[in-house]
């Protein structure tokens, strides 16, 4: 009977927990933590100001969250003795950076409103103001989001692109979570601000495809520059600028890629392949188009979700919230059975 009731309850929990019926809206926290939006902006503001690029890499975790399982903070969580998290995986270990500065965040957040805020809204928001502090686009964000129980480094490793990736790979990716090719085009435009390692290009200066030769479509005289910062078996974490203009969220990335500037494969290959190539000359050209367009895939990659149970996190580093909850129940079913 006290069985019965106690999975009557879990039962009930786990409806409660369910993410399936989050539905997104700009006014989520207006009642429950009117000053939300403003307390991450406030936090990322001064981060800016320690170190410009950190915003850029917060900005970065979006995509690494959203593409894994959804918009559920999955990104967030430390390994566990049970459990290989994200922030190992391939494309994340020593690379993805600045999660002090969403700790920050969330400290803050906790401080004006406990247990309100979930960690991956905070991510939607901070990408967001990424953007509008580097002088790019600003719009109104959809909240209501729930974060995941758990994360999985193996999904990262299967989903994540690698920069070498060609166009026709990143087409295909993106449009299994229904992102165009506009959308892909556009959110490659984040690549207006931020850094990347010689790790992820020496590859492409030194032995492009296996051929010993570097990558044909980089101008002669970016290459010789990225040659110096880059040589051949040189130091794989010295970083260079993604576009020429790193702190500044403008169309520089795509004129940078007109002019076969770009930093990463991923990026020129979007030049160099008919089928992107005429979104990047349009966005070269009309900084108003990409950036509607950039708004738009946000929105879009902002929107995916799991459909599985979430919590709201205290600390986005532990997937911690949901234990007193059922603790509760067995303690009320250990009392009856006494
Ligand atoms: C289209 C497929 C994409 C690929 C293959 C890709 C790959 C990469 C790589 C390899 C780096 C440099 C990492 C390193 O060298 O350690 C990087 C940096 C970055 N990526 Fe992407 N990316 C993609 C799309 C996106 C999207 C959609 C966003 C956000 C909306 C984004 C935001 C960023 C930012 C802001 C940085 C700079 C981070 C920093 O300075 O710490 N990327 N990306
Ligand atoms: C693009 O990359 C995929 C996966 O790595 C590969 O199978 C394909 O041959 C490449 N396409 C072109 C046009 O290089
Ligand atoms: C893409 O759209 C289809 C049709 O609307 C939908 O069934 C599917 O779940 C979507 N996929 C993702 C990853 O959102
Ligand atoms: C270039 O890549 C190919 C294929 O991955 C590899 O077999 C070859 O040893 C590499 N050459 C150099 C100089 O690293
Ligand atoms: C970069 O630094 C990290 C940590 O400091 C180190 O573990 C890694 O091997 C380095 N990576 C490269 C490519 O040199």
């Amino acid at each position: 009977m006290t069985y019965t009731l106690f999975f009557f309850f879990l039962f009930l929990q786990s409806l409660d927990l369910s993410a399936m019926a989050a539905t997104l809206g700009p006014k989520f926290y207006s009642e429950s933590c009117p000053q939300a939006e403003f307390i991450v902006k406030d936090v990322m503001k001064k981060a800016m100001k320690r170190e410009p690029r950190s915003i850029a890499s917060v900005m970065r975790l979006q995509f690494h969250d959203c593409f894994v399982n959804g918009c559920d903070a999955s990104l967030l969580l430390d390994d566990t003795p049970n459990m290989l998290g994200e922030k190992l995986a391939l494309s994340n270990i020593n690379s993805l950076r600045s999660y002090e500065v969403v700790d920050e965040v969330k400290e803050a957040l906790e401080r004006e409103c406990p247990g309100v805020v979930s960690c991956a809204d905070l991510l939607i928001m901070a990408a967001r103001d990424a953007v509008v502090l580097s002088g790019g686009p600003n719009w109104e964000v959809k909240l209501g989001r729930l974060d995941s129980l758990t994360a999985s480094q193996e999904d990262s490793n299967q989903i994540m692109p690698s920069p070498r990736s060609n166009a026709t790979y990143l087409i295909d990716l993106f449009s299994r979570f229904n992102l165009s090719v506009q959308d892909l085009v556009a959110l490659s435009g984040s690549h207006s601000i931020g850094k990347g390692r010689c790790f992820s290009i020496v590859f492409r200066l030194y032995n492009q495809s296996g051929s010993g030769k570097p990558d044909p479509t980089i101008e002669p005289k970016f290459r010789e520059k990225l040659d110096k910062l880059c040589p051949l078996g040189g130091e794989g974490n010295v970083t260079g600028d993604l576009d020429a203009t790193p702190e500044i969220f403008d169309n520089q990335y795509f004129k940078d890629l007109v002019n076969g500037r770009g930093f990463l494969n991923s990026d020129q290959t979007l030049f160099t392949c008919p089928i992107t190539r005429e979104y990047v000359r349009e966005f070269s050209v009309s900084q108003e188009k990409f950036f509607k367009a950039f708004v738009e895939g946000m929105i879009k990659m902002g929107d995916l979700q799991s459909g599985r149970p979430g919590v709201i996190r205290r600390d986005c580093r532990v997937a911690n919230s949901h234990r007193p909850r059922i603790e509760v129940l067995f303690e009320t079913s250990n009392r009856k059975d006494k």
